[in-house]
């Protein structure tokens, strides 16, 4: 189920990047929730190519059309489902593709799996293009947590030059910082089914993504037990650490305290400069010039969906205890 995530509230992403749609269906979400279409869109226009100088020139209009689960713009406890079109389509860019692959891309270890029958048109199932559903999917659940108090957002912590990048057919990557706060303690359990666990899972689903912390992460590692140690104290009745080191969760579990996780993401692998790949039908080298439309720097579009795909798990967790 490589396409689906979700315990109690389960997401369902299908589509490929040129094909006639893309789109989410989502089980499990609470009747009764009233959602905002305006406030989807703008969350979906985040996600939108055209606002950062290293984005694809590819243009879709990412209109969500809601199929099923609303009566009156109102959840009924049926499956959500929403379809966006892909209009903005240019096929032919990816033909050579099929048997040359592009280094960095998922077009080699596909072509092993699917035995060639992968759609690699605009990256297919494998495309950037699959996060506009998920940010769709994100928007609904940030709605539905919002109004239980809690609140995320993520920024750029890092990022590459584009501009010197691109002049020279070239790419680069950064990180994302995603904050959430207003999160009671006690969601998520120990071992497998840890809060971090169903977050990384659901996080490394986004294309590009390469990494996955959280509070102190990798540099915890570096620290000693009393700088890494987040000491307890009393805040209005509730029990508070003063340092947020563990980011808000221990033993998998929340405990409060604001959840902080960063998202390293790789340079976008389609670049423009000369590349040295292989041909799978002479199993020769070849040289490889990458056509179509890329984004150099994917970070700033993936910060909507780092937000998205965290309320989505976020909500997951929330209603293992029905909210
Ligand atoms: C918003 C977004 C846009 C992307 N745009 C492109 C792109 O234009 N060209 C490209 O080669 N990869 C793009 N990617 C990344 C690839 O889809 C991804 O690197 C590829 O599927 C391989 O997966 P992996 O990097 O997770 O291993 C994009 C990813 C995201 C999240």
């Amino acid at each position: 189920m490589s396409s689906i995530f979700g315990e109690n509230v389960k997401f369902s992403v299908f589509g490929q990047s040129h094909a006639e749609a893309i789109g989410v269906v989502i089980d499990g979400l609470p009747a009764g929730e009233s959602l905002d279409m305006q406030e989807i869109a703008a969350f979906m226009a985040r996600r939108a190519p055209g606002r950062n100088p290293g984005d694809t020139p590819r243009r879709e209009a990412d209109v969500p059309r809601i199929l099923s689960g609303l009566v009156d713009g109102v959840t009924c406890g049926a499956p959500l489902c929403a379809v966006i079109e892909n209009t903005d389509t240019r096929s032919q860019d990816y033909e050579k593709l099929r048997h040359v692959p592009r280094p960095g891309h998922a077009d080699f270890p596909l072509n092993e799996k699917f035995h060639g029958h992968q759609d690699i048109r605009g990256g297919g199932h494998s495309s950037g293009r699959l996060t506009a559903p998920l940010c769709f999917a994100g928007a609904v659940c940030v709605q539905i947590l919002g109004r239980r108090g809690v609140t995320i957002r993520a920024n750029i912590t890092k990022m590459g030059d584009v501009e010197a990048a691109r002049q020279s057919g070239d790419s680069v990557g950064g990180v994302i910082e995603c904050a959430a706060g207003g999160l009671p303690a006690g969601l998520g359990s120990p071992m497998f089914g840890g809060a971090e666990n169903r977050l990384a899972a659901a996080l490394f689903g986004i294309p590009a993504v390469r990494g996955v912390e959280f509070g102190a992460g990798f540099r915890a590692a570096s620290l000693l037990g009393s700088e890494n140690n987040d000491e307890y104290y009393i805040e209005d009745g509730q029990v508070r650490t003063r340092t947020n080191n563990h980011g808000g969760i221990l033993g998998g579990v929340t405990t409060g305290m604001p959840l902080v996780l960063r998202v390293a993401v790789k340079p976008t692998p389609s670049i423009a400069a000369n590349q040295k790949s292989v041909d799978l039908r002479t199993m020769e080298e070849v040289d490889l010039t990458v056509g179509g439309r890329h984004d150099a720097c994917i970070v700033p579009r993936a910060v909507p969906v780092v937000e998205a795909v965290t309320a989505c798990v976020l909500l997951d967790l929330m209603m293992e205890g029905r909210l």
